[in-house]
């Protein structure tokens, strides 16, 4: 079944198209010009510019797979979780397709697009342990198979995607703030300084971020003095502790032999390393999505969406859009003889 997918649930707009053969094409859009000078997602900016952006993406994408709208089978697009006015602009443009085309349409979580990111560069069996990092989201998940996942634990507070944005807002980096935190600390020493780590009792999963960001703060205020990539450095060596230690420790007690990281903080490369060789030394397979999927792309939620489609899931055309949207507890799709046309 060929498919195209959109995923417009932050700043970015993507387009994709998938097929047996795996990955067609995937677009994506980038906003960051747009918000740089707000230093951070501004929610009415970002919808208005995925209005003028997502046709362009969508005949980008069928461009590049050298297909048209007449080939494409299925149409899977991102209801939530995200910015409503973001995610409406994709939603309604691939209902619009669904419904002037008369192809089954399917609604995908992002987080699980996220989650099964991995699955478009090789196979993974199930189950494995899942750690989503994201600019909203920093959760554990057993993914049990497409569709069946269990929340283990998820952070308290800050997201780590927002803790480094934040922390490069202290430090008045350029948006979007990780990508400059990973940048600079590639030169920096990590051990120069030692921000505060949030403890975790015993068989809690639960993460934190803000007592990180504070202690960046407070050590800003203190008058600072190290050099710019020895801060951060530092300040990404504490935030990647706090998500290597969880992690390790999940897959450990629950004996699950592959750990998958995903979500746009994967993308940092201190994150990768740390990951990669304190996961092989315990003995367990670490993967990584390619870094195009790593932060918000439309192949992923292709992947979702497709297998949903081609197990018959369908959405009806009345679909909205989820602001928050947990994941397991996504609107149960209908069998298509159900749907609403
Ligand atoms: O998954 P994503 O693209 O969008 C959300 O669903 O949130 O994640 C965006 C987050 C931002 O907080 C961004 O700063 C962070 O991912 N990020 C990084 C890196 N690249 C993106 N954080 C640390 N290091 C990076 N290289
Ligand atoms: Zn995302």
């Amino acid at each position: 079944m060929r498919v195209l997918a959109i995923e417009t649930s932050c700043d970015d707009t993507a387009a994709a198209v998938l097929d047996a053969s795996g990955v067609r094409a995937s677009i994506v859009a980038s906003q960051d010009l747009v918000h740089k000078p707000y230093g951070g997602v501004v929610p009415e900016l970002a919808s208005r510019q995925h209005v003028t952006a997502i046709l362009p993406v969508i005949e980008r994408a069928l461009a590049a797979a050298s297909v048209g709208l007449d080939d494409v089978e299925g149409v899977a697009a991102t209801y939530g979780p995200g910015l409503v006015g973001s995610l409406l602009v994709g939603l309604q443009a691939a209902k619009g397709i669904a419904f002037a085309r008369d192809l089954p349409f399917v609604g995908v979580n992002h987080l699980e697009g996220h989650l099964l990111a991995i699955l478009l560069d090789r196979p993974v069996a199930f189950p494995y342990l899942g750690l989503l990092v994201s600019g909203g989201h920093t959760s554990l998940y057993v993914v049990e198979g497409v569709g069946d996942y269990r929340l283990l634990g998820r952070t308290r507070d800050d997201a780590a995607g927002e803790a480094f944005d934040n922390g490069a807002k202290m430090l008045g980096l350029g948006y979007p703030g990780g990508r400059e935190i990973d940048r600079l600390a590639a030169d920096g020493d990590p051990t120069a300084i030692r921000f505060p780590r949030a403890t975790l009792k015993r068989g809690d999963y639960d993460l934190s971020f803000s007592g990180v960001k504070t202690s960046l703060r407070q050590y800003l205020l203190d008058g600072g003095g190290a050099p710019l990539p020895d801060v951060c450095a530092s300040f990404q060596e504490a935030i990647v502790d706090m998500l290597v230690t969880p992690t390790l420790k999940a897959a450990r007690a629950l004996g699950l032999a592959t750990i998958v990281v995903s979500g746009g903080v994967s993308a940092n490369r201190r994150l990768r390393a740390r990951m990669e060789a304190d996961g092989a030394r315990a003995g367990f397979d670490v993967a990584f999505p390619r870094f195009a999927y790593c932060t918000d792309n439309a192949a992923m939620i292709g992947y979702a969406g497709r297998e949903r489609l081609l197990r018959g899931e369908r959405h009806s055309l009345t679909l909205n859009a989820e602001a928050t949207l947990p994941i397991g507890v996504a609107r149960a799709a209908r069998a298509p003889e159900a749907a609403a046309s």
